[in-house]
């Protein structure tokens, strides 16, 4: 089966408006080769509205890197999934581990989070991962397994395939210490079989991206292996040039 690739720059806490409008000024006149796959940018809220205008006429996409699960309500600095839809934002990072870690994100809230953004139409990309320790104690596969089976929980089985997830293992992150595509691999195969355990067609469909100190030269070493289908960006993705050579690997 081939999965359309998909690649995703997250910015995290980086970028002014005008800084962010730079950047799409110069990524956006080199997209032209990149119509066969999906480009994300997902800036933050405040370079939300600027980006999405940018990207109107060409095939790149905005994400949010967050969202809260109710509609609206007394969520004093939360924003919802229609105040991002409003904006003409389609997709949403959800489950990062940066927000697991430092803000307490917890799987029953992803549980609540995923179905909140696919009903307002936006595409969630569930990010999952374990951490240094938990691979020393050959946790990997309970931790993917506790973050798959919890998070995709409220999930029907027909619309598995509409979340984009992201293996994004912690201590790769930002490190510089990127994971070897055979780990890589392996476990993005297992996150495959955990879907399709509940559903093969999904399973088969669903797009399953790596992050984690993905650069220019490693990309295509990352992005040749069947099982991986893209990948979220962090660093890389702050530059122009360097995100279209990630993308341009793919
Ligand atoms: P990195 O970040 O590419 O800077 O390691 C990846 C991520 O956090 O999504």
């Amino acid at each position: 089966m081939s999965r359309r690739p998909y690649l995703a720059a997250n910015w995290k806490m980086n970028k002014t408006v005008a800084e962010a409008e730079d950047f799409l000024d110069r990524f956006l006149g080199d997209v032209g080769g990149l119509e066969d796959r999906d480009v994300v940018v997902c800036p933050p809220y405040t370079a939300l509205a600027g980006a999405v205008e940018r990207c109107r006429r060409s095939p790149v996409r905005v994400a949010a890197q967050n969202m809260h699960e109710e509609v609206s309500g007394a969520f004093t600095g939360e924003v919802s999934a229609a105040m991002l839809t409003s904006l003409g934002v389609e997709a949403v990072v959800l489950g990062h581990s940066e927000r697991r870690a430092l803000f307490n994100e917890t799987d029953e809230a992803l549980a609540r989070k995923l179905p909140a953004a696919l009903a307002a139409g936006l595409e969630p990309i569930l990010c999952v991962g374990e951490s240094e320790t938990q691979r020393e104690e050959r946790a990997t596969e309970a931790v993917l397994t506790r973050q798959i089976e919890a998070d995709l929980a409220p999930i029907e089985d027909g619309r598995l395939a509409d979340v984009v997830i992201a293996y994004e293992p912690i201590w790769a992150i930002g490190t510089g210490k990127t994971a070897t595509p055979e780990q890589a691999e392996e476990a993005i195969a297992f996150i495959r079989s955990l879907v399709a355990a509940r559903d093969t067609a999904s399973g088969e469909a669903v797009r399953i991206l790596y992050g984690g100190s993905v650069k220019p030269d490693n990309a295509s070493d990352l992005l040749g292996r069947e099982q991986i289908d893209g990948a979220l960006v962090g660093g890389a993705s702050l530059d122009p040039a360097d995100f279209l050579a990630i993308c341009e690997a793919a």
